[in-house]
């Protein structure tokens, strides 16, 4: 249970270019000194602009009949550029989730695509886990506000990366030199996601060698180690954010098809744990997600349930969202968990069987 969130009076936050202070009277002169954006308009979609006539809005009346007391947990600044209101930002809190919700809106349409949107989004969101102590941000969209939120995805061959939206990052986790690049150039990221990782299939007696154990340990343990070091400041400058490293219900029990993967996956979450103690002051979040089998390439020769990788997503998320430290994403690794106090009774006699009769030929 999360203690409650202290709500403290709206502040003034100051950045180079905007204030963002208590809304006044003479906002309103400001706000009708500038005519409806025809953009701002088109971007509710064309099928609400036929319902949604803005001129009814731009009034003396409706702006000043808008002024009340704001409910507690809902923070409303305008914003203030060169002595004049060229808009507002607000954010709606939710203390007991520890979650909130950030909107924004310029009426002056020259100033739009000059940064100022950014610079009020990062004092609003700095302010929001610096000073509030929320764990997750998310943005309201109100219009079609493309430009508000950046998602990098990362992958060895970035040509891979064709979803519409995302900014592809060239990143291989166990090369430290990308990683550090990927950092820098990510210097906006306030959510990580781990989730590169490599299984090998290999048992820890009768692999040939040991590079798979390496490959597993190299990727899964150091290349996250490596990915949460270098994105720790990141992450501190943008207001703590989180981390979700994508674990396994290995990381809780050895099961000797994917023994070594399981290993790693295990040091995985030493390191998770470890980290979520260590960035704790900075306000980072730290989310293990464990699942059992994922309906994906890793898992696509195993002829076992599968759940989806979306609902893993989803599941992630959620937790981001509600501030929570572990996702269990199905049956299989409720049950693990749960078992882990009587494991010897519990979780390894079945798997002996199988590799029993696996190695028997019976
Ligand atoms: N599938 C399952 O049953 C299952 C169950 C529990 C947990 N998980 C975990 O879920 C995560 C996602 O796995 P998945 O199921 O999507 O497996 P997958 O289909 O094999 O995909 C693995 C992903 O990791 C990337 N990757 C591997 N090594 C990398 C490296 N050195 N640098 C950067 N990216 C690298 C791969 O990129 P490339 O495209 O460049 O190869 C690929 O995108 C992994 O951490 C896995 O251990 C999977």
């Amino acid at each position: 249970m999360l203690d409650r969130l202290a709500l403290p009076p709206l502040p003034t936050l100051r950045g180079e270019r905007v204030i963002l202070r208590e809304p006044r009277e003479s906002d309103v002169d400001d706000r009708l000194r500038h005519p409806i954006d025809p953009e701002e308009e088109d971007g509710y979609g064309s099928s609400w602009r036929r319902e949604w006539d803005g001129r009814r809005y731009h009034t003396r009346e409706h702006l000043t009949a808008r002024r009340r007391p704001p409910d507690p947990g809902v923070y409303s600044w305008a914003v203030e550029h060169d002595g004049q209101c060229i808009g507002g930002a607000g954010l709606r809190v939710d203390p007991d989730q520890h979650c909130a919700t950030y909107s924004v809106g310029l009426f002056v349409a020259r100033l739009r695509g000059q940064g100022l949107g950014q610079q009020i989004t990062r004092l609003v969101v700095s302010w929001g886990f610096a000073e509030l102590g929320a764990h997750r941000i998310q943005l309201e969209v109100l219009a079609g506000n493309t430009g508000a939120i950046h998602c990098y995805l990362a992958a060895r061959d970035p040509r891979a990366v064709t979803e519409p939206g995302v900014t592809p990052v060239g990143l291989d986790i166990t090369n430290p030199e990308l990683v550090a690049e990927a950092a820098a150039r990510c210097a906006d990221v306030s959510l990580l996601v781990n989730n590169a990782g490599v299984m090998q299939a290999s048992t820890f007696i009768d692999a040939p060698s040991l590079d798979a154990a390496g490959l597993e340990m190299e990727t899964n343990y150091f290349g996250t180690l490596r990915m949460c070091r270098a994105f720790a400041p990141v992450l501190a400058a943008n207001g703590g954010g989180a981390v979700v490293n994508m674990l396994s219900v290995t990381s809780f029990y050895t099961n000797p098809l994917d023994a070594s993967y399981g290993a790693s996956k295990a040091a995985a979450l030493s390191l998770t744990n470890g980290i979520r103690i260590e960035l704790h002051h900075q306000g980072t979040l730290v989310v293990a997600v464990h699942a059992g089998f994922i309906n994906t390439d890793m898992a696509a020769l195993v002829d076992a349930p599968k759940i989806s990788p979306e609902s893993v997503a989803q599941q992630a998320f959620d937790a981001v969202e509600a501030g929570q430290v572990e996702v269990l994403a199905d049956e299989r690794t409720r049950f693990v968990k749960a078992s882990l106090p009587r494991d010897h009774e519990l979780i390894y006699p079945p798997v002996q069987a199988f590799w029993d009769a696996a190695v028997t030929g019976s």
